[in-house]
């Protein structure tokens, strides 16, 4: 992950010197912490009727492995499939996205994609890019919007990762126990899908129950913080923590180890995506359990764009299709992880 994270930051730095070139404008200022490009800013128009495909893509941002390891993907995939692609880095914030789709729509791209921080709010930028004739696809995460405003989502079915993390957990359990949740950025369709998969499976288990449920913002700094203030309210209650993606899991595993106690044995760890850093946690007998999410999206988005620019029907969702990894395998499982 690491080697990734360099390459990665070195593809950003390249694109954001070529996007700003190209513009003729300087860097905006950034508006919040993170290394990556800023909104790219308005331009020049696109050619149209270009056979090059030009396609934007606005991201959320930095905040796990798991967000790196989609980006990768989507750059890596542009330079293979020859796509001129607009990249925009939201640094976690709605508006920066929605600034980034805007240029999009004046520069004249083909497709725009975007991967929504949170769900709602998006009703307005999307007609705007409807009546520009320019197909959004919404790549990972849901926007709720009216389907005539959307070409097609691709990515995972987060209400299933909830279901299969509650039978993990209660698997690990026994089938009883007292769970604090650490959910991801509120608003987040990741988010509220997932707490809402974990809850209604949950109602299977009469003895299991959720005593704390918080958000850590998918980040490994905010799920440490979270779960020290967890383990301080409830000492000695808490048998499994349930985390919306698995940089939260790993922030809670140093709170645990802190506290004094054994993650992964004391308190058993379930959480969402499969990075590399996870199976090392599982290696280690720290973590438990991970439910499959794929950030390897890139091939797929830009199959879709190609489709969309020629014409083609399209499929109103590509669904990924995901595993579950336990403990038990993970030695063997990390030596084919891709991220
Ligand atoms: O939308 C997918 C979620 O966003 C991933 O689970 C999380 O790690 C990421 O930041």
């Amino acid at each position: 992950m690491k080697i990734m994270k360099k390459i990665l930051s070195i593809l950003l730095v390249v694109m954001m010197v070529v996007g700003l070139a190209a513009c003729g404008q300087e860097a905006q200022p950034a508006a919040t912490g993170g290394n990556g490009p800023n909104p790219a800013a308005p331009s020049e128009p696109a050619q149209k009727g270009n056979d090059r495909l030009v396609v934007g893509f606005a991201q959320i941002g930095q905040e796990s492995g798991w967000r790196d390891a989609e980006t990768w993907s989507i750059l890596n995939a542009a330079e293979e499939m020859g796509v001129d692609l607009k990249f925009s880095d939201g640094q976690q914030k709605q508006e920066n996205q929605i600034k980034a789709i805007r240029s999009f729509i004046q520069q004249g791209v083909d497709v725009i994609g975007v991967a929504p921080v949170v769900e709602t709010g998006w009703e307005t930028v999307f007609k705007e890019a409807k009546d520009a004739g320019i197909p959004i696809v919404l790549v990972d995460r849901m926007a709720a919007v009216s389907d005539d405003l959307y070409a097609c989502f691709i990515g995972s079915d987060f209400i299933l990762e909830g279901q299969n993390a509650c039978k993990e957990m209660a698997r690990l359990l026994n089938n009883k126990g007292n769970i604090v949740e650490l959910q991801g950025t509120v608003g987040a369709s990741a988010a509220t899908d997932r707490m809402k998969g974990f809850a209604e499976e949950l109602k299977n288990y009469p003895d299991m129950k959720i005593i704390a449920s918080q958000t850590g913002d998918f980040t490994r700094a905010k799920g440490k913080e979270v779960m020290e203030a967890f383990l301080k309210a409830h000492p000695g209650e808490i048998n499994g923590v349930y985390a919306h993606n698995d940089d939260m899991a790993l922030g809670a595993i140093e709170a645990i180890k802190d506290a004094g106690l054994k993650p992964g044995v004391d308190i058993k760890i379930v959480s969402i995506d499969g990075v590399k850093a996870i199976f090392e946690a599982m290696v280690a007998g720290e973590a438990n359990v991970t439910v499959e999410c794929n950030p390897l999206l890139g091939p797929q988005f830009f199959q879709v764009c190609k489709d969309l620019k020629e014409g083609k029907q399209v499929p109103k969702w590509v669904k990924s299709e995901e595993g579950i990894y336990r403990q038990e395998t993970a030695a063997e499982d990390i030596k084919t992880r891709k991220y």
